[in-house]
C-alpha cells in the first residue's frame, strides 16, 4: 500500500498529448540544464513580473556567508501590495478573490454561511485591519505576533494587514493544544495574540478563546489578544484590559481607509512558522518576503497554470505551510478566484468536498493524499454521480501518493484526463521545487512520483557520502539555494545550519529518503529521520516522547511511526513505568489523553506498548529502527550494535499480546 523502493510503478508512463504545454522527457531536462546554468538570471526573470518598490541590486548575496542567503538584495517590495493592491487597481477589483463556506448546513446540505469577497472588498478590509493594528495596538514593523484562528477569511485578511505592515507573525494550527500554543508564543516573543471565540469542527463547537487563555497562564509578556466573534458566543471569558473585540477594535475605522504599504526590504521575515524536527522543541522556520513571492509567482504559474477564469481551491489549513503559500500568499497575489472551507471534509456527509466543487466549478484542486484515502474508504458511490468535469488540473502534497490513490482520484476527480502530481516540498523550502509543471512544460505522468525538478531548482538524490545514485535508495538534497528558502530558524541560527547544512556540506539537507528513476524523475519515500507524517501533518517523535515522560507515570519512552492505510503514519509508543507503576488500560487511556493535551489531537499515539526497557545502543542511544521493524514484522538486519538483545525479544512479545 504505502510506496516503496521496491512496488514503484517507474516504468507506467502516462502521456497527455493534447494538454496544450506537453512535452517530453529529454526537452524538459534540457531546459531544466540550461536553468541551472546561471539561477540568478533564471530567478531575476521570474522577479521581474512581481511589482517592486524599488528594484534589486544583486540578485543573490550570501550574507554574512553560506549557508545564509539573501535574495534580491536592495530591493524593496510588499506582500500584501502584491496580493490586494494591484487587483484592487485594476479590472480585477470586482472579480471574487474568496468563496468562504463555513461548516453548518441544512438538512439537505447545502450550506447555511457562505461569505463572498471580491479583491476590493479584500483591500478594504485588509486596510482598514492595517490601521487598527498600527494605530490600536501600537504595532510596527519588525514586531512579532501569534495567531491562533480558524479557517475564517479573517485569517488571510489579518496576515495580509500584518504583511502591510512589515509586522513578523507566526500563525498556530487551530488544532494545536494550550502548551503547544505556549512554547511557540514564548519562542516568537509575541506581544498580541490574534484568536476567535470559536469555529465549527464536525459539528462541535471548538472554543479556541479558552485554549489561549490557559496557554497564557504563565506568560507575563502578553499584552493584548484580540478576538474575532466566529460564533457570537455569549459565555466567552474575556481579560479585562487585556481582551479585545475584533469588532469593536474596528468599529470607529472608516471603510475607505487606506494605509500605505511599507516598503520592505526583500531579505525582511514575512513570518515565522514552527514545525517539528529531529530534536528539541519546533523549530521557527523564517521565511522572507521578495525570494518567497518570487517562488510562488513562479509555481503558482508553472505548476497551478493558473489563469483569471480558474476557480482554485486548496483544500489545506492554513495553520500549516501549505495554506500560507497556497490558500493566502501565492493564489491572492495571482488574483485567483479561490474556495475556503471550515470544517470536516466529511461533513455532514462524505460528498461535502465534491458538493463544494460542484457549487462554485472548482477548475484546480490541491489537496492531501490522505484526504484521497478517506474518500476511497468511504467507497464510489459518494463519488458516483457528482459533476467533476470543471477540474482541470489536481495536485497532491504533504506526503508520499501511494499509487492506488493517485488512480483513484485521478480516474474519478481528474476523469481519467487532467495533469496529476505530487508536488514535494517542505515548510522549509517556502514552495513548491519538484513537480509536474502543466503550466510550463508536462513531461508524462507516472502514478505516485514527485517528477522532475522545477527549473532552477538543483535538486538530486545522494548516497552516504554525498555522491548522486539513480535507481536506487538515497537522500534527497538540493545543491544550490533558491528564492523563499528559509534564512534561518528563528533565534537559533547555529541549528539552521546544523540540521540543513552539516550532513552534506555545500547542499541543503531535506531529511527525506528519495529515489531517482531512470527518467530522472524523484520519488520521495518518506522521511529519514525521526520525523512522521500524521494523515500529512509533520511531527517529530520526539515532542511525543516528551509529552509522554512529563506523565508521573512514565520513566522512558520511544515512539516510532509506523504505516497506517488511511493516515499515512501514526505514533505508536512503547514505554517504560516507573517501578511500582502498573500498566492498565486505563493507563493507556489517560497517557494517550495526556498527549492529546501537551501537543494536540493529530499527536495521539495509536498504541501503547508497555516494555520493562528499551532498546538501546552501548552508547545509550534509542534504536527506534528496531522498534519499526518490530511494528512491522519486519526482519531485524544488523543488531550489533544493540545492548540487549532481550529487550527487542520483550518489545516484540509485548506487542503480539497487544494485538
Ligand atoms: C515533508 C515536509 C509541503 C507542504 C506540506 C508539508 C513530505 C511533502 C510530499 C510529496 C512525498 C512529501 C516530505 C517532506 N512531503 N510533500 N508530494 N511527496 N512527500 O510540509 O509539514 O514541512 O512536511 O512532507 O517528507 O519532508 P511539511
Amino acid at each position: 500500500m504505502s510506496i516503496s523502493e521496491e512496488n514503484l510503478p517507474y516504468k507506467e508512463k502516462i502521456e497527455l498529448k493534447s494538454w496544450p504545454n506537453s512535452t517530453d522527457i529529454d526537452s524538459y531536462r534540457k531546459m531544466h540544464g540550461k536553468s541551472l546554468e546561471n539561477i540568478e538570471e533564471h530567478w531575476a526573470n521570474v522577479a521581474k513580473e512581481l511589482d517592486w518598490f524599488k528594484p534589486w541590486d544583486k540578485v543573490l548575496v550570501a550574507d554574512p556567508q553560506p549557508p545564509f542567503y539573501k535574495w534580491f538584495v536592495g530591493g524593496k517590495l510588499n506582500a500584501s501590495y502584491l496580493a490586494v493592491d494591484r487587483h484592487a487597481n485594476t479590472w480585477r477589483r470586482n472579480k471574487l478573490a474568496i468563496i468562504w463556506e463555513g461548516e453548518p448546513t441544512d438538512s439537505s446540505g447545502n450550506p447555511l454561511e457562505v461569505r463572498k469577497l471580491t479583491y476590493y472588498d479584500l483591500y478594504r478590509e485588509v486596510n482598514r485591519l492595517a490601521y487598527a493594528i498600527r494605530s490600536k495596538l501600537g504595532l510596527r514593523k519588525g514586531d512579532t505576533v501569534t495567531i491562533y484562528l480558524p479557517m475564517i477569511p479573517e485569517l488571510p485578511i489579518l496576515m495580509l494587514a500584518l504583511a502591510r505592515l512589515g509586522v513578523i507573525f507566526s500563525v498556530v494550527f487551530s488544532g494545536f493544544s494550550a502548551q503547544a500554543l505556549a512554547d511557540r508564543v514564548m519562542d516568537a516573543k509575541s506581544k498580541v495574540i490574534f484568536t476567535a471565540d470559536a469555529f465549527w469542527r464536525r459539528g462541535k463547537v471548538v472554543r479556541l478563546k479558552e485554549v489561549v487563555d490557559e496557554a497564557l497562564k504563565g506568560i507575563q509578556f502578553v499584552e493584548k489578544v484580540v478576538v474575532f466573534r466566529r460564533m457570537g458566543l455569549k459565555d466567552t471569558p474575556m481579560v479585562n484590559g487585556r481582551d479585545i473585540w475584533w469588532d469593536e477594535l474596528l468599529s470607529d475605522v472608516p471603510m475607505n481607509t487606506y494605509v500605505k504599504p511599507e516598503e520592505i526590504e526583500s531579505e525582511h521575515p514575512l513570518y515565522i512558522l514552527y514545525t517539528s524536527g529531529t530534536t528539541g522543541k519546533p523549530k521557527g522556520i523564517v521565511h522572507d518576503t521578495g525570494g518567497y513571492m518570487t517562488l510562488l509567482h513562479a509555481t503558482m504559474k508553472w505548476v497551478f497554470d493558473i489563469k483569471d477564469t480558474d476557480v482554485y481551491w486548496c483544500t489545506a489549513d492554513i495553520g500549516w505551510v501549505t495554506g500560507h503559500s497556497y490558500i493566502v500568499f501565492g493564489p491572492l497575489m495571482e488574483g485567483v478566484t479561490e474556495v475556503m472551507y471550515e470544517g470536516a471534509p466529511d461533513y455532514p456527509t462524505p460528498d461535502r468536498w465534491w458538493r463544494i466543487v460542484e457549487r462554485y466549478g472548482v477548475t484546480i484542486l490541491y489537496t492531501s493524499p490522505t484526504a484521497i484515502r478517506t474518500f476511497m474508504r468511504y467507497g464510489d458511490d459518494w463519488v458516483k454521480g457528482h459533476d467533476f468535469s470543471t477540474i482541470r488540473i489536481l495536485h497532491s502534497v504533504g506526503e508520499p501518493i501511494n499509487p492506488e490513490a493517485w488512480k483513484w482520484a485521478w480516474k474519478w476527480l481528474g476523469r481519467g484526463s487532467v495533469p496529476f502530481g505530487s508536488t514535494w516540498w517542505m515548510t522549509e523550502t517556502g514552495g513548491i521545487l519538484i513537480s509536474h509543471a502543466p503550466g510550463l512544460a508536462l513531461i508524462p505522468l507516472k502514478p505516485g512520483t514527485n517528477g522532475l525538478p522545477l527549473p532552477g531548482i538543483d535538486a538530486d538524490v545522494v548516497d552516504d557520502e554525498g555522491k548522486p545514485v539513480q535507481g536506487k535508495r538515497g537522500y534527497l538534497v538540493i545543491k544550490k539555494p533558491w528564492p523563499g528558502m528559509l534564512m534561518t530558524i528563528w533565534g537559533d541560527p547555529n541549528r539552521y545550519i546544523q540540521v540543513y547544512w552539516s550532513r552534506f556540506p555545500g547542499m541543503y539537507y531535506a531529511g527525506d529518503w528519495a529515489i531517482k528513476d531512470e527518467d530522472g524523475y524523484i520519488w520521495v519515500l518518506g522521511r529519514a529521520d525521526e520525523v512522521i507524517k500524521v494523515s500529512g501533518h509533520r511531527l517529530g517523535t520526539y515532542e511525543i516522547e516528551s509529552a509522554l515522560v512529563s506523565h508521573k507515570a512514565v520513566a522512558e519512552s520511544a515512539v516510532v511511526g509506523v504505516p497506517d492505510p488511511v493516515r499515512g503514519e501514526v505514533p505508536v509508543a512503547f514505554v517504560v513505568l516507573k517501578s511500582g507503576v502498573n500498566p492498565s488500560q486505563e493507563l493507556v487511556k489517560e497517557l494517550r489523553n495526556w498527549v492529546r493535551t501537551a501537543i494536540g489531537p493529530i499527536a495521539e499515539p495509536a498504541n501503547i506498548v508497555f516494555v520493562s526497557k528499551l532498546p538501546k545502543t552501548r552508547s545509550g542511544k534509542i534504536m527506534r529502527r528496531l522498534l519499526k521493524q518490530v511494528l512491522m514484522k519486519q526482519p531485524l538486519g544488523d543488531t550489533t550494535t544493540l545492548e540487549d538483545e532481550t529487550s527487542i525479544d520483550e518489545a516484540k512479545k509485548a506487542y503480539e499480546e497487544l494485538a
